[in-house]
């Protein structure tokens, strides 16, 4: 087999292999249920490669391995974290994108996907009510989305010099946030969190009383961020007030709807997320909730050219272009980069309008079912409007959470559900999200029962 595919002719070795790749991963998938979601120990293969290169089906040997060593987010107890199955023309999408090996850092390297690239942000930020100035840029992960964003931020307010600027949001925000404070040269004091009132939103009297003594201390704040869906229980925070706030203080008012913004997409569900439309950037990863295969993050922006006005540095080595037109490594912090948009356009275009919708309510629905069914006098179980919940055992069993989730989460491991432990205001929390397509009624009754007899051990 020829290492390169023939540029002239069909090349029957090729097809072959590519045929048996997809028939080990079209197995893979089917023997998801033969198994748990996290794999049981197994070889694995030389990393280093051998003198001369292998053949087929040695490669393929050594994929399998890999395969088998993998974590199966299409088994119906893959609950942890949001990393739900992903859609088969996403992965069909992967796959093309690769084969094409274009860069989406000069629009030669990738006329069309660079093209794509373009008015897909541009769709997605109109479908959340965004100005018709807005657009976007691809990301790897909502870290570099959120990153990208603080980033531009601070370039507008033109605070790039002052080591006292500070950025806001409340104290469920992302880990994110003050990784980017920290990659950006500021001090940890720079990130402010605000607290959170029970709900899980951040506390807007708090933000008040914050700004007063800011402007007191002559310190200035660059961004407000507020999250669209937390990480461990998924609230909303008021983003309407927290737009109008920040349009009257003047300042970049950032969301991270890396969970939520998916749900801006369907009308059943919009609301949740109602004020998004007047965010200055929003960070959405279609990864987490839409079945893309990874990585597929955008970043958002109201105003386009504020993308090249922050990373825009020439690339003298690229063609120059013409008009508004810009290349792909003057948009974004990253310089050579695949084209994930080709697997996020093709994922929606196969899941459709009604797809989408079904896929998002179903979530939250299957939340609803859950949360019915957990016994909430012997737990406390936090949630929000969208598809995940967290759950501790309530006070009066003493200080039991950690022992009890590292018991619960391994004796559910053993049943084949995988829920995530997060340390969540001092105590240890069992997660559930619930956005796999694939988790039916019947998983969930047998998981609320498995939870709910799980404090017999403690009376
Ligand atoms: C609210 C929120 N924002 C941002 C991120 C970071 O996204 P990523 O893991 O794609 O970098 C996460 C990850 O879970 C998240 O929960």
């Amino acid at each position: 087999m020829e290492p390169f595919a023939s540029p002239d002719q069909l090349d029957p070795k090729l097809l072959i292999f590519l045929e048996e790749a997809c028939q080990s991963l079209c197995s893979w998938f089917s023997q998801t249920e033969k198994y748990g979601p996290l794999p049981v120990a197994n070889e694995f293969p030389d990393v280093a490669p051998n003198l001369c290169g292998l053949s087929k089906d040695e490669l393929l040997r050594d994929l399998q391995l890999i395969m088998s060593g993998a974590y199966r987010p299409s088994h119906p107890g893959a609950l942890a974290h949001f990393d739900p199955p992903p859609l088969t023309a996403s992965i069909v999408g992967d796959l093309i994108c690769a084969g094409l090996n274009n860069n989406l850092l000069a629009n030669e390297l990738s006329p069309s996907l660079s093209k794509l690239e373009t008015q897909l942000c541009f769709w997605f930020s109109q479908r959340l009510g965004m100005p018709p100035e807005s657009g976007g840029v691809a990301a790897s992960g909502g870290t570099l989305s959120n990153l990208m964003a603080l980033v531009i931020a601070r370039k507008q307010a033109d605070l790039q010099f002052d080591p006292d600027a500070v950025v806001i949001a409340s104290a469920d925000a992302h880990i994110s946030i003050p990784k980017a404070i920290n990659i950006m040269g500021l001090r940890p004091e720079s990130f402010i969190k605000i607290p959170t009132n029970e709900d899980g939103q951040i506390c807007l009297d708090r933000l008040h009383n914050l700004f007063s003594k800011l402007r007191i201390n002559r310190r200035k704040c660059f961004a407000v961020v507020a999250t669209a869906g937390t990480t461990v229980r998924g609230e909303i925070d008021p983003i309407k007030e927290l737009s109008e706030f920040c349009l009257n203080q003047g300042i970049w008012f950032h969301v991270d709807a890396s969970i939520g913004g998916a749900f801006a997409l369907s009308k059943a569900t919009s609301h949740l997320v109602k004020g998004i439309s007047c965010a200055n950037s929003v960070a959405v990863n279609p990864q987490k909730v839409l079945g893309i295969s990874k990585a597929s993050s955008l970043l958002l922006v109201a105003n386009r050219q504020t993308l090249k006005s922050t990373f825009g540095t020439g690339i003298p080595y690229l063609e120059p272009l013409a008009g508004d037109e810009e290349h792909g490594g003057e948009i974004g912090l990253q310089g050579t980069r695949p084209g994930e948009v080709l697997k996020l356009w093709i994922g929606l275009r196969q899941l459709g309008e009604r797809g989408i919708n079904k896929l998002l309510q179903e979530s939250i629905e299957r939340r609803i079912y859950l949360q019915d069914k957990l016994d909430n006098k012997r737990f406390e179980i936090l949630t929000g409007p969208l598809h995940l919940l967290a759950l501790t055992p309530r006070e009066r069993y003493g200080k039991i959470n950690e022992e009890w989730s590292i018991k619960t989460r391994n004796d559910l491991l053993s049943k084949n559900f995988m829920l995530s432990r997060p340390l969540y205001q001092g105590k240890y929390y069992l997660k559930i999200v619930l956005g796999n397509p694939h988790t039916k009624t019947s998983h969930l009754d047998k998981l609320s029962e498995l939870i709910n007899d799980s404090l017999s051990h403690y009376q």
